[in-house]
């Protein structure tokens, strides 16, 4: 994602995702990384690329700290609910509804997701969740450009979930993730589209290693 010539990164899962395996991770530049839980699909490669490019690595303050005592000195903590000013814009930090230990079987704090605020648009990232009635406070804090919502099922919202949340965002352009890189959540992708665009939403599923415009 860039935004006023930041570049963020979320929840980076590359070298350890049968799925990315072409993706560089050489390459990658990152001004930030959003961590929204510590489950290792989300924190697998955190480390080396924070390393490489770095970033900054904001996230729920057990994460951060994580972060630190595995040698990340640039690091922004928070907590659900709170928001801070970014050079880029305002991020705030939502209730999700999931779980969030660390791959080394350490606290990882709430799960949450992230609503951006900017000069060039408003989008929310909910990270992994179940849909949950917090999600009626989001058109509260910004009025919605695009989402980003898991659509895989079984350990997040599924499609059907996803719709529901898209309602109660008051959005209808949605990217869909956290799905196809387990056995337990591959999806059909023409169905899923399907039944967004049945709902009188549009569902994206870039391709991996794609660049899309929203
Ligand atoms: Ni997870």
């Amino acid at each position: 994602m860039e935004i006023k010539g930041k570049k963020i990164m979320f929840d980076p899962f590359i070298r350890h995702n049968e799925l990315a395996k072409k993706i560089d991770i050489e390459a990658i530049k990152a001004d930030y990384i959003f961590v929204s839980h510590g489950h290792d699909d989300h924190t697998a490669d955190l480390v080396e690329v924070a390393k490489k490019t770095g970033a900054t690595v904001v996230s729920n303050f057990e994460i951060v700290s994580w972060a630190g005592k595995q040698g990340l000195e640039l690091l922004h903590p928070m907590n659900t609910g709170g928001k801070w000013k970014f050079d880029f814009g305002m991020v705030k930090c939502t209730v999700a509804q999931h779980s969030s230990s660390l791959p080394d079987g350490s606290y990882g704090g709430n799960p949450m997701g992230f609503i951006f605020i900017t000069d060039e648009g408003n989008f929310y990232y909910s990270g992994d969740t179940a849909l949950t009635y917090d999600m009626e406070l989001v058109p509260a804090a910004a009025k919605l450009d695009f989402a980003i919502l898991p659509i895989g099922d079984n350990f997040t919202m599924g499609v059907e979930d996803a719709i529901a949340a898209s309602e109660m965002i008051e959005c209808s352009k949605i990217i869909g993730v956290h799905y196809d890189t387990f056995g337990y959540i591959k999806i059909n992708h023409e169905s899923a589209k399907a039944q967004f665009t049945d709902a009188g939403l549009e569902l994206l599923l870039p391709d991996i290693g794609s660049t899309i415009e929203v």
